[in-house]
């Protein structure tokens, strides 16, 4: 790895990421990219399972398994700066709600189940209880065209 890659990996990460380099101490750009919390763990995961999990659903697959690690959002311990509230917890039931409906849906419906689901991760991160970095992201996973 050469220099100017580790300084686009790190100028990435906080482009992308919800930390803001203010509440960030001085580390290494090593340490910066590694540092998850518990919250920012399960969001790569979540998105991660939704982007391997999108191609299937736009081919129609009957059955989806909801990891039960999407509910550990509502304890998960988050990077210093956000808080449990009121606001967040709203959005959390509601994306759960959602989660839960792409589970259980109609295989006809699910293209419109998964974008609702995507919807509900981009209400939360529009909201000031989110964060705006990922945003971009996390709007391509939404299915714009039916294919077939
Ligand atoms: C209830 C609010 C809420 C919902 C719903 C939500 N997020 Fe997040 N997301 C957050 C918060 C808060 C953080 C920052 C966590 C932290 O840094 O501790 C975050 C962080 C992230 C990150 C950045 C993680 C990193 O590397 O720093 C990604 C990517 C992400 N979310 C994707 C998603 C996706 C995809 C969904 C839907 C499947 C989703 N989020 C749903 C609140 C939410």
């Amino acid at each position: 790895m050469n220099i100017r890659f580790i300084f686009f990996l790190s100028i990435s990460f906080l482009l992308f990421s919800c930390s803001s380099p203010k509440t960030k101490e001085k580390e290494s750009a090593f340490q910066e990219v590694y540092e998850l919390s518990e919250m920012a763990a399960i969001m790569e995961n979540m998105y991660d399972f939704l982007n391997e999990n999108r191609e299937l659903i736009i081919e129609g697959q009957s059955t989806l398994d909801i990891p039960d690690y999407f509910i550990e959002i509502h304890t998960a311990e988050m990077t210093e700066g956000f808080q449990r509230d009121t606001l967040l917890e709203n959005h959390t039931e509601s994306f759960l709600w959602n989660i839960n409906r792409l589970e259980n849906g109609e295989n006809s419906d699910r293209i419109a189940l998964f974008n609702n689901t995507i919807t509900s991760c981009i209400a939360c991160h529009k909201s000031e209880v989110g964060c705006t970095g990922p945003i971009p992201r996390i709007e391509k996973l939404m299915i714009t065209t039916k294919l077939n």
